[in-house]
């Protein structure tokens, strides 16, 4: 049995509620496999609902698909009573729905700024607001947001998403101060570069900027870790599982880069 389900049967419930965002793809969707895989009902948000479709018929367990897009409070609100209605309040928040823009700090414009910290960090303000009170009120909670090294460290060409996602740390560590008294934790994990179509785009672009083949830009990214590969998602999606396993990890920012930021 793990910490997890322990919980959940102090609770009563037999399975977590989980609500994952960014579920379509990339680490969203390890990170909801690896729900489902542990028996929890995993509901799935993102804007692409054929996505969400096609994952949730291929879960093994209890799942349920809620187009969304994160940035309307009004589809944020109707995602939450989606699945509030099916199966009740929801137990395991991930928050992984997010992208990057590559600008150097002179070129963004006041467009690509807003776009980065709405997406990357107001709606998870908007979501983690919104999931805390009922959480605190039945004992237990787990809140995992999936940041990224550069929410520790600055790059270059990524002010921006840099800025949206130090800024989403921030949000962590001080709403997870609040909550832990409550049986409720909250995370974020760090990754580097990850093997996810994100980073596909990123590799395209570094591509069309360059000159350099598909396979060596790649490399390039890759080769900026010091293990000299890309995080699998599925290695995300096993630290989110330790975030929710383990109520004593709470606060954190756990770096998932091959050990390229120590901290
Ligand atoms: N890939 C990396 O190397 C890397 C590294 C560090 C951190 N991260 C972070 O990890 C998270 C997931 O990245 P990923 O690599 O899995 O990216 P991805 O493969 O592009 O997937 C992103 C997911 O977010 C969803 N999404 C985007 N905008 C949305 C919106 N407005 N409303 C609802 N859903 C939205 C996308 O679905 P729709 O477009 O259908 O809505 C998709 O399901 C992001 O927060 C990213 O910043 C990624």
């Amino acid at each position: 049995m793990t910490a997890g389900d322990g919980d959940a049967q102090r609770t009563g419930r037999p399975q977590l509620v989980c609500l994952v965002t960014g579920a379509g793809r990339g680490i969203g969707r390890s990170a909801a496999e690896a729900l489902s895989t542990r028996g929890h009902r995993v509901a799935l948000a993102s804007r692409n609902a054929g996505e969400l479709e096609a994952l949730a018929s291929r879960l093994p367990g209890p799942a349920m698909s809620v187009p969304t897009d994160v940035t309307d409070p009004a589809q944020l609100e109707g995602m939450f009573a989606a699945v509030e209605s099916a199966w009740g309040a929801v137990d395991v928040l991930v928050l992984s729905a997010g992208a990057a823009a590559a600008a150097s700090v002179v070129d963004t414009d006041d467009e690509t700024w807003h776009r980065m910290l709405e997406l990357n960090l107001t709606a998870p303000f908007r979501c983690i607001r919104r999931a805390l009170p009922s959480m605190t009120g039945r004992g237990f909670g787990r809140v995992v947001v999936v940041a990224s090294v550069v929410a520790k460290r600055g790059e270059p060409m990524v002010s921006a998403y840099a800025a949206s996602k130090h800024g989403v740390l921030g949000l962590v560590r001080s709403a997870s101060r609040e909550v832990a008294a409550h049986g409720v934790t909250v995370n974020a994990v760090c990754p580097g570069y990850v093997d996810t179509p994100m980073t596909d785009d990123s590799v395209e672009k570094i591509a069309a900027r360059t000159g350099r083949s598909l396979e060596d830009s790649r490399t390039l990214l890759a080769t900026r870790q010091p293990n000299r590969r890309l995080v699998s998602p599925a290695e995300v999606a096993q630290t989110i599982l330790l975030c929710v396993d383990n109520g004593a990890v709470n606060g954190q920012g756990i770096n998932i880069d091959g050990g390229a930021v120590q901290s």
